[in-house]
């Protein structure tokens, strides 16, 4: 199959996407009947308005200029265009200074537990501000997931605050500082540019 641009207007928007469920604890876990990508990365580094872009559904996960906002795993439905039916899971994020520390340690429970245990899980797309890279978090975070046998796919997003002669060379910087055997897929919620790469990107990790 061709590979489709991944500049203009995506093609690989989802047929379908819809809100399945929320989940504060282990036992909120929705049953494991369909494979799971789940979407991580530092508070209000993009991770929802990621998501909202690759379904093509505005506010399904919802967005916030307040980090921090996504404290609950929330599970989506989607049908890809074609293929079988796939949930995204959008992770809190991580490194939020305002939460109090016994928050902090809540939300790392809950996200080791799902990370480690959950057997409908195909693969982790780690997200990264295109602006900032990649600093110990991030890379303690990939370094964890492969440690816990996950495939990991890493977005560097908000492309589009970045110069255009300055993106690959980020992309290339993050290859490197990650160790990562693929370079990422450059992103961006706001321009689209990425949706159709990030699609094969995930599709072909939770296919395999
Ligand atoms: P938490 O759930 O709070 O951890 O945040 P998040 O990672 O889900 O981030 P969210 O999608 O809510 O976006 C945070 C802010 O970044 C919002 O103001 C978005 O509009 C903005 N944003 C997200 N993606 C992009 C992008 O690709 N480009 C630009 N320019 N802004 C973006
Ligand atoms: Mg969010």
């Amino acid at each position: 199959m061709p590979r489709a641009p991944t500049q203009g207007t995506p093609s690989m928007r989802a047929h379908r996407a819809t809100f399945l469920t929320s989940a504060t604890a282990p036992e909120g876990f929705p049953p494991e009947t369909v494979p799971e990508v789940a979407f991580a990365g530092r508070s209000n580094v993009g991770k929802s308005s990621l998501i909202n872009a690759l379904t093509g559904v505005k506010g399904l996960a919802r967005t916030s200029g307040t980090p921090g906002r996504t404290r609950l795993l929330n599970w989506f439905e989607v049908q890809p265009q074609s293929g079988p039916a796939l949930r995204f899971v959008d992770l809190p994020g991580y490194g939020y200074a305002k939460v109090s520390k016994e928050m902090r340690k809540g939300f790392g429970v809950l996200i080791e537990r799902f990370v480690t245990e959950r057997g409908a899980l195909r693969a982790v797309v780690v997200i990264v501000d295109a602006r900032r890279g990649a600093e110990a978090e991030e890379e303690e975070l990939v370094r964890w997931l492969e440690q816990a046998g996950r495939r990991v796919v890493v977005a560097l997003t908000k492309a589009d605050k970045l110069a255009k002669a300055q993106r690959r060379p980020a992309a290339a910087e993050l290859k490197r500082r990650l160790r990562l055997a693929r370079e990422p897929v450059l992103f961006s919620a706001t321009s689209l540019d990425g949706v159709d790469e990030l699609w094969h990107a995930l599709l072909a990790a939770a296919r395999d």
